[in-house]
Order: C-alpha cells, then structure tokens, then sequence
C-alpha cells in the first residue's frame, strides 16, 4: 500500500488519531508567534496544529495531501469557529512553496520524506519562509526507533542535529533540543518517545 492509501485509510476513523489539541512542543512555542501574519502548516492532516495556529491570529494554510485528513481540519476548524484558515491539497514534495510567502513554517512530524523528497520539502520550506521568519520543526531521532511509538521505521527518515544543521545552520537564534520524553499525542502518538525541536528565523 503506497503512502496516500495509508493515511487515508488512517483517517477515515472517526477519532482525530493525533488528538484535537496542538502538538505540545508547537504550542509551547506560542510566545514567539508574531500576532497577526502568515503562516504553512505543513502537512497538517486533521488539522490539530493549522487550527491552534490560526487561532493564534494567523492567516495559515494548512497543506496535506490526504483528503480524509483535510474532511476532519475542516470540521475541527467549523466546531472552533476558525475562518482564517485555507486548505491546500497538495503533495509537499511536489508544491509550489510560494516564495516568501509566509511569516512562520511549522513542520511537525512529517518523516514519511526519503532523503531525496526532503531535500525539496526543506528547499521549499526555506524558500517560501519570509527573511525573519520563524520555523518550527518537530521530528523523531533515531533513537526513536528503539521505541516504535510512532514515526518511520527507515533510519534515514529520521532527523539529527547534523541533519538540521546542515540544512538550517544560517538561520539565526538558532536553537535545538534532542530529548527523550512521555508522548500523548492521540492513539498515534503515544508513549516514550525520542524527538528534536528546532526553533530558528531565517
Ligand atoms: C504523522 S502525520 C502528522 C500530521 C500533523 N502534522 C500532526 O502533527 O498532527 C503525517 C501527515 O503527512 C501527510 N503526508 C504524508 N505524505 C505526504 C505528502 N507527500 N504530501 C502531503 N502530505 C503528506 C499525511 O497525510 C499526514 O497527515
């Protein structure tokens, strides 16, 4: 089953399998958020993050390219009465990234790219990133495949300090945590799980 019918499939539950509420390390993050502006959720699925973002008083759009997944951002964004939210579906690796299109890029755990679709991904991510944007990035270590509490099973999925420091190094106040931690993130994300958070303005 290639990657599409996966998450479709997984989203035709009638549960959010990531849960309502944003991701934690997200929403920790709200004190460096602009008040108003733009902002890319990328690859939001059902839309827990697109939608806390935009609550935040941001213009965001909320890319995915599962329709399943958009159905349900769009009924949590009815039911929290959240207008100022757009829904692009799209394959990430393949999107026109509008250049400098946004004033924050949120990218949580979105390790379904292979080295060669991340490449483009991060390409696109830092193009349409405003200068003195913030980006936002959570994703698994490969220490989290010790685990298997959810994310890739292929080590090269996986992100590193290196990995990230290769790619956004000349972003400014740039700041990362590699950690292990206690993950309740809906039936998907649950359990002891081994993450890296990124914060940095390019
Ligand atoms: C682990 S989920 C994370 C969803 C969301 N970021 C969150 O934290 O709740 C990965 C998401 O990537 C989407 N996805 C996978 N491959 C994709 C692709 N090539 N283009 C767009 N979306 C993709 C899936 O539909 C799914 O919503």
């Amino acid at each position: 089953m290639g990657e599409y019918d996966r998450w479709q499939g997984r989203y035709a539950a009638q549960e959010y399998i990531f849960g309502e509420e944003p991701n934690v390390f997200l929403s920790q993050q709200k004190h460096l958020l602009p008040k108003s502006g733009t902002c890319l959720a990328v690859a939001d699925g059902e839309g827990r993050n697109g939608v806390w973002l935009a609550e935040q008083g941001l213009d965001v759009v909320s890319l995915d390219f599962s329709e399943n997944g958009q159905d349900k951002a769009k009924a949590l964004a009815k039911k929290r009465g959240v207008t100022n939210i757009e829904f692009v579906l799209a394959d990430v690796h393949n999107w026109t990234y509008p250049a400098d299109g946004f004033d924050v890029v949120a990218e949580i755990f979105t390790q379904f790219s292979d080295p060669a679709q991340r490449a483009s991904k991060w390409a696109g991510m830092r193009r349409s990133l405003k200068t003195g944007g913030l980006l936002l990035i959570e994703g698994y270590t490969p220490k989290q495949l010790d685990y298997g509490t959810g994310g890739p099973k292929e080590l090269d999925h996986l992100y590193t300090r290196e990995l990230l420091q290769a790619e956004f190094g000349y972003f400014s106040r740039l700041e990362m945590k590699d950690y292990e931690c206690m993950m309740a993130e809906g039936s998907r994300h649950a359990g002891m799980a081994a993450v890296i958070d990124l914060i940095g303005w390019k």
